[in-house]
């Protein structure tokens, strides 16, 4: 076979392995293929660059420091700090964190415009991550969905509220790749692909930003953490992370360049250092490729303290160094720390930071200002807010965006959805009950007076019911802790009940930033009060509320249904009580792989086949006790219904470099419900002059089908969407041969190869 690598710089470079001859040009087709993949994204709204100039001219040295500068306010509240109204009275604070609310910003940004010098608008900042006010399921949840368009209205109604209370630049997406749920952030992103992360990533950056930067009622993105955040070593928050070259490009880099792509308008820099430099001042992720290679030209912004965090990591002795340090490197706003605004002067002075560099950083935010319209719009409409905020309309979205992203993992002899005559429900367990948890640990504005919990959510559908069951609660445990106190309560009301719900999982402070674990198990005495109410014979459906995935062997064993429901949002109860009810049929897949145990970590479905990959004989690679096979798949998920897969069909046994695939399967709803299936296309490079994963996903496509409803569903690949970074780690496809396979998760699904072959 010959295989060959086209280089997306232009070049066709002879495969290594085979030595076959080099082309000059690459051809017309792929050429337009590259240089809409490749190509900067346009930006927004126009800036009047000679009215920036002019007014850059006029700013002294500390105003300049003062748009640099984003300055922490109360954590809870978002009120100003103590000598914060003086400062914004001089002109000297660019934007804020967590200050919001229309009346509130509104005051605040009077004081900027009525009192500063030069009358520059400031700008509110705020973590949106799922929701500001509705809160929407947690970003893993989202992706849950498969679905572009709920991510997409989830993140726009997000948008909506913040812009109506004053916030105009959020820190969000997170979209960093993670393969190891000990890590708590794992939550915040799309999970452990590349492919489903960049689609998630860029639907999020075009609802809360819009077509273009400063359309009303959206906000500025910043897309975080620049970068591989997620790799750190050991699951472990902060930790280092040693990623090599090649797999920062093909896995840690795409959702950003994605979020890019869609004309994000920020760039968060990662706490984590990454081969030898802090991602704050890392020369090649931000100075090489951001800066460089991608030619963003937007604010990067630091996290939280990350400048003086610079003296921690040991490569700044001071202060003055840090700044230096991060300025010189491209940070342009630096967050919550105030190493800019001390040592800018001196380091201006020095020679150490030239006034051209300081200017552009300046020019950037201000241009960011520009595009928002802030300058000619700088308060928003007190009214707006009051109407925008929590409306029905939103809240339904939350309702239904969290319906569909629960993940249905079991359900034997069809436990779920309650029969109709169900006479009496039992809900029990610690996360029916607490109004924090659905909310996750990045709740924004969201208040947990304002979430509907499970056992309400339950009970309020129960009501609606033609003979509506009786409803009775029994905590048993708490979350964590050791006592079984409550577990003779939980048994007796199972006992005099139909079925058990029984409502488990992590509490939302065990998961997100600063929350790594070392046991994926379920905390506290939950598994043994799960155990316990197995012992009653009832029938039972589990309902997880998590962050991550959970090692739950014994549940996924014993427990015949089990609901993944992650952290739904405001909306938690209703949303549950839909699926539980039937009213709504789960649909959702996992977005990354369950672990049956923590010594399996990392385990992702994306790897390597290795020279010895897994089997019976003994010299192959895997763990001797428990084997490789994860307890849940990516893209796993049931459904109350059922689906077959047929008849896959290529349009063609080759294809010449720069045409196209067309790949089709029928699917059919085989079972007695309206449900949705998410047809996953999977692609295998064969042989390749490096090693490839032994699959990875290219194309999806979630689909509505009714009972006995048969549809097509049709992909196209373009050669792009065969390509890797080869090993110089430049963006390549090599011809030669390609498995597809399509199917309704990474495991098992039908096959069929096709071959790349020079034009
Ligand atoms: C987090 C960021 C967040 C920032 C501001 C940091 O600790 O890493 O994700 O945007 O705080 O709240």
């Amino acid at each position: 076979m010959s295989r060959q690598s086209l280089l997306a710089g232009g070049e066709l470079a002879a495969n290594r392995a085979e030595g076959s001859g080099r082309l000059r040009s690459i051809t017309a087709a792929l050429a337009s293929v590259l240089a809409t993949i490749l190509a900067v994204p346009a930006s927004g709204a126009e800036v009047d660059e000679r009215t920036l100039d002019d007014l850059i001219r006029r700013m002294s040295v500390a105003d300049k420091l003062g748009q640099l500068q984003q300055f922490g306010t109360d954590g809870n509240t978002g009120e100003l700090l103590k000598g914060q109204e003086e400062l914004l009275a001089q002109g000297q604070i660019g934007s804020f964190i967590n200050a919001r609310g229309a009346r509130y910003t509104n005051r605040i940004q009077r004081i900027a415009i009525e009192s500063s010098p030069l009358k520059i608008p400031v700008l509110f900042g705020y973590d949106v991550i799922h929701g500001y006010r509705t809160i929407f399921p947690a970003p893993l949840g989202m992706a849950s969905s498969w679905d572009m368009k709920a991510i997409e209205q989830a993140s726009a109604i997000a948008a909506r509220e913040a812009s109506a209370a004053g916030v105009r630049w959020v820190f969000a997406p997170m979209v960093d790749i993670a393969r190891d749920p000990r890590w708590g952030r794992i939550i915040e992103g799309a999970g452990e692909d590349p492919y489903l992360g960049s689609r998630a990533a860029a639907a999020q950056v075009r609802g809360l930003q819009g077509a273009t930067l400063g359309e009303p009622g959206h906000v500025a993105a910043c897309v975080k953490h620049w970068v591989a955040y997620g790799a750190a070593e050991g699951g472990r928050d902060y930790n280092s992370s040693e990623v090599s070259e090649r797999t920062l490009r093909g896995v840690y880099f795409p959702p950003f360049r994605a979020a890019l792509d869609a004309g994000v308008g920020s760039f968060m820099t990662a706490l984590n250092e990454l081969d030898g430099e802090p991602a704050t001042v890392n020369s090649f992720t931000l100075g090489q490729v951001l800066r460089k290679e991608w030619k963003f030209d937007g604010v990067v912004l630091s996290d939280y303290q990350a400048v003086e965090q610079l003296i921690d990591h040991g490569v700044a002795k001071d202060g003055e160094a840090a700044a230096q340090m991060a300025l010189k490197a491209g940070i342009d706003v630096e967050e919550q720390s105030e190493m800019f605004r001390k040592h800018g002067a001196t380091l201006l002075q020095e020679g150490k930071v030239s006034q051209a560099r300081l200017d552009q950083a300046v020019r950037r935010i201000l241009r960011l200002k520009m595009k928002l319209g802030l300058f000619e719009k700088p308060y928003v409409d007190e009214a707006i807010e009051h109407a925008e905020i929590l409306c029905a309309g939103n809240l339904a979205a939350a309702r239904e965006v969290a319906g569909r992203s629960m993940v249905l993992l079991r359900n034997e002899g069809e436990i779920l959805p309650l029969k109709p005559d169900v006479q009496s429900i039992a809900v029990i367990g610690p996360m029916a009950v607490n109004p924090q948890d659905p909310l996750g640990p990045w709740f924004a504005d969201g208040k947990k007076e304002e979430t509907v919990t499970l056992l309400a959510g339950i009970k309020a559908r129960a009501a609606k019911a033609p003979n509506p069951p009786k409803v009775a609660y029994a905590k048993g445990c708490e979350a964590v802790g050791d006592s079984r106190e409550g577990f003779d309560e939980a048994l007796r009301v199972a006992r005099e009940s139909d079925v058990v719900i029984l409502a488990i999982g992590e509490p939302s402070d065990q998961s997100g930033e600063a929350a790594s674990l070392a046991s994926l198990d379920l905390p506290g005495q939950q598994l043994a009060l799960a155990q316990a109410i197995k012992g009653t014979g009832k029938p039972i459906a589990v309902v997880l509320l998590n962050g991550r995935p959970l090692t739950i062997g014994w549940v996924a064993e014993n427990i015949p249904a089990i609901l993944e429901a992650w952290y739904p949002g405001s909306q938690a109860g209703n949303a549950v009580a839909d699926i539980l009810f039937g009213d709504v049929n789960p649909g959702g897949k996992l977005p990354l792989t369950f672990p049956k145990t923590v010594g399996q970590i990392p385990l992702y479905y994306n790897h390597m086949n290795t020279g010895r990959p897994a089997g019976d004989f003994k010299y192959t690679s895997k763990y001797a006790d428990i084997g490789n096979q994860p307890l849940y798949s990516f893209g796993f998920g049931l459904s109350y219904t059922r689906f077959k897969l047929d008849n896959l069909a290529l349009s063609a046994k080759t294809i010449p470099v720069g045409g196209r695939l067309e790949v089709s399967v029928e699917v059919e709803n085989v079972g007695p419900r309206a449900g949705d299936e998410v047809v996953q296309l999977y692609l295998r490079d064969e042989v390749a002059s490096v090693t490839r994963p032994v699959k990875e996903l290219r194309g999806f496509e979630r689909i509505r089908l009714e009972p006995g409803e048969r549809r097509t569903v049709r992909f196209t690949l373009e050669t792009m969407d065969l390509g890797f970074y080869d090993r110089e780690n430049r963006f390549c496809v090599e011809l030669g041969r390609f498995k597809v396979t399509v199917g309704d998760s990474s495991e098992g699904g039908l096959d069929a190869t096709f071959e790349l072959v020079r034009r």
